[in-house]
């Protein structure tokens, strides 16, 4: 679980990260985040919109872990973009989860063609924010959440390219068209919500492949991500599923199993989709 990808900037990220999204603030946020820390898990998702960066600060800080043994993510939510206001959002982050320091920020999600005209220049001006705290040190590396390759294009332009998207991504919906583009400019793609939000756990032919294995659905889903170079965020506030979702490095999945999932028809999205979310 702390084996790393190797970001484009050489900043190691560990391959498993605890996703805190629906995790309520207060003593459930800090007993989880204790539990997956005890666990072995070092890296952290959370972001300003989940509400909960005040109880993630305190379980990082009742872990009793060194700062710079976890990396810690957040996220800038779409009422803060812009230049001067993604530093101000920044900060509020950084007092909140009690850092001085991110290791990765992202763009939660694109300012979009269906609602802006300048949506391409609201990006570039939140970007311009991101890559001076990046450059300052202050963030250790830089990216976005749910864009598509059309939304990164005039990122990759800029003098700093994103170095992470972290989508929705779980069997029976891969995005296929963006995780190919970002693995083609060295973005890593990031899973949000790995397990659909419980809701792929259900599948019948993955519980038959996950029994061939002697794992959980939930293991064989973390596991495909990472044997498709994604990186798998997920989240539980059930300390025996926290445990069991670091357990996914005794097994390997093999080809035709990998082509079988791969393949699934779409089912269990959340049908959020970047151009669509009325943001
Ligand atoms: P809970 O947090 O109550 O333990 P995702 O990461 O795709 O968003 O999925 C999170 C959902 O899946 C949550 O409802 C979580 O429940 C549930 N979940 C997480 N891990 C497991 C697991 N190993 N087995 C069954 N359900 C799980």
């Amino acid at each position: 679980i702390t084996d790393s990808f190797i970001l484009q900037n050489s900043y190691p990220i560990p391959c498993v990260g605890f996703g805190t999204w629906q995790t309520p603030n207060g003593d459930t946020a800090i007993q989880a985040v204790k539990t997956a820390i005890d666990a072995g898990y070092r890296h952290i998702d959370t972001a300003a919109v989940y509400g909960n960066e005040i109880s993630i600060g305190q379980g990082i800080k009742a872990s009793g872990i060194d700062r710079e043994a976890l990396f810690i993510t957040s996220k800038l939510w779409n009422t803060e973009r812009g230049y001067t206001k993604t530093l101000a959002a920044f900060e509020k982050t950084l007092t909140d989860l009690q850092l001085d320091y991110l290791d990765l920020y992202l763009i939660h999600w694109p300012a979009s063609e269906s609602k802006y005209f300048d949506w391409e220049q609201i990006n570039l001006d939140t970007w311009r924010a991101m890559t001076e705290l990046y450059k300052a040190g202050r963030i250790k590396a830089i990216g976005v959440s749910n864009f598509m390759p059309h939304h990164l294009k005039a990122l990759l332009e800029t003098e700093i390219a994103p170095m992470v998207n972290q989508i929705e991504f779980h069997p029976g919906h891969m995005q296929a068209e963006t995780v190919a583009y970002c693995q083609s400019k060295n973005i890593l793609v990031e899973a949000w919500s790995p397990l659909g939000t419980g809701r792929v756990l259900k599948n019948e032919m993955l519980q038959k492949i996950a029994a061939k294995y002697n794992k959980s659905t939930a293991q064989l889903c973390i596991r495909w991500c990472l044997q498709n170079n994604v990186l798998p965020l997920p989240k539980s506030i059930t300390p025996a599923r926290i445990i069991e979702n670091s357990q996914v490095f005794d097994f390997v999945i093999t080809d035709e199993d990998m082509e079988l999932i791969n393949r699934m028809p779409p089912f269990g999205a959340s049908g959020k989709h970047p151009d669509q979310v009325d943001f």
